[in-house]
């Protein structure tokens, strides 16, 4: 009997110790202290003992029992805590490890554009007015000295609602817009930056969504000095220090005289080379005087009033800027390209100086 006891006390302590989790405890207490578990059969066999032995047996089982019961509870215990233990491990973080990197959106190029021309233009007391991108033929043509059926009119060839509604086809609608809102009211420094809309097919460098960038001011005693002073001051600040102008004649309906206006080259600095063709002056942008008759349609007083306008394309000034070959990367959101505008994302922001 006592053999079996102390049998029964080794092996207890033997998978006691064994023991990984809370329900294999529990197993061994049912397998020993069950109704039908082995010390619960040794109690049994204490009705065969005489008088003596059942007391001195019944109490070796009795401390049994206790020892079994406290070496369980101090079990369950420990597991717990080795359980809770294991699982705040696992959730450590950990403060070395590499960050993960977190992709940042950045300025598309033309955005990037239009923000620099605004900025220099705002520098000099310009305001940045906006525009109808649906606009009255009203506005885009007749206003502007372009009446029904005048040749002029097929170069833009343009996505018309009704007949009188149409997409712009430029931002110098907003010329007149402006004249007629302001009149009275004092002199005009405004550039409008914009959508603009014509029937092109894409290509390289076509597309029948673009952007413009107009400019307008109107005053007493306006010369093409101030002009050209401006757009010297404009194409410094966009294609570097040491830029030279040059004004070649144009044709606009709306602008007399009409200008197109060339950039010495920012490659070889005028001496020639392909960005230029070899001629050492690259064309920026159109220009002119506000013609008498689109100041007569505002309201204004060609004697007393005059002004000078401009027009200028964001995509063209950003692919001689950046290099790009076809203008249709600005428009399908190709990462690899925009990155190549964004410091954060590692792109190089590659301005010409
Ligand atoms: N609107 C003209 C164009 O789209 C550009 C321009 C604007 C020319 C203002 C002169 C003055 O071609």
């Amino acid at each position: 009997m006592k053999y079996k006891i102390i049998k029964i006390q080794e092996e207890i302590d033997g998978k006691l110790s064994e023991v990984t989790n809370t329900k294999e405890v529990l197993d061994l207490k049912v397998a020993y202290l069950g109704k039908k578990g082995s010390v619960s059969e040794l109690t049994n066999m204490l009705s065969k003992l005489d008088i003596e032995e059942k007391k001195e047996y019944g109490a070796l089982i009795n401390n049994l029992k206790q020892d079994i019961n406290q070496k369980i509870e101090v079990t369950i215990e420990k597991l717990a805590e080795s359980e809770i233990n294991k699982k705040i491990e696992k959730e450590t973080i950990d403060t070395t490890l590499p960050a993960s990197n977190i992709g940042v959106g950045g300025t598309h190029p033309i955005t990037k554009t239009i923000d620099e021309v605004e900025e220099l233009f705002v520098s000099m007391g310009y305001d940045v007015v906006e525009g109808p991108e649906v606009e009255l033929d009203l506005y885009n043509f007749e206003k502007l000295n372009l009446p029904k059926g005048h040749p002029a009119r097929d170069a833009q060839d343009s996505f018309y609602i009704t007949d009188e509604v149409l997409l712009r086809t430029q931002t110098s609608p907003v010329q007149a817009r402006t004249m007629e809102a302001n009149l009275e009211k004092g002199p005009i420094r405004m550039i409008c930056p914009g959508k603009t809309y014509r029937r092109d097919d894409d290509d390289a460098t076509h597309s029948h969504q673009f952007h413009q960038i107009e400019g307008l001011v109107i005053d007493k005693d306006i010369s093409l000095a101030d002009l050209k002073g401006t757009l010297e001051v404009f194409a410094k600040k966009v294609f570097g220090e040491g830029r030279k102008i040059r004004f070649r004649p144009g044709f606009f309906p709306f602008t007399e005289p009409s200008i197109e206006v060339d950039v010495s080259c920012f490659k070889c600095g005028g001496e020639g080379c392909s960005l230029c063709k070899n001629i050492g002056w690259i064309e920026i942008l159109g220009a002119g005087m506000v013609h008498p008759n689109v100041l007569i349609n505002c309201g204004y007083d060609p004697d007393k009033y005059q002004g000078f306008a401009f027009g200028m394309g964001p995509e063209r000034i950003a692919m001689l800027k950046y290099g790009i070959n076809d203008i249709r990367n600005f428009y399908i959101n190709d990462l690899r390209f925009l990155n190549m505008f964004n410091r954060i994302n590692g792109g190089d922001d590659n301005e010409t100086k």
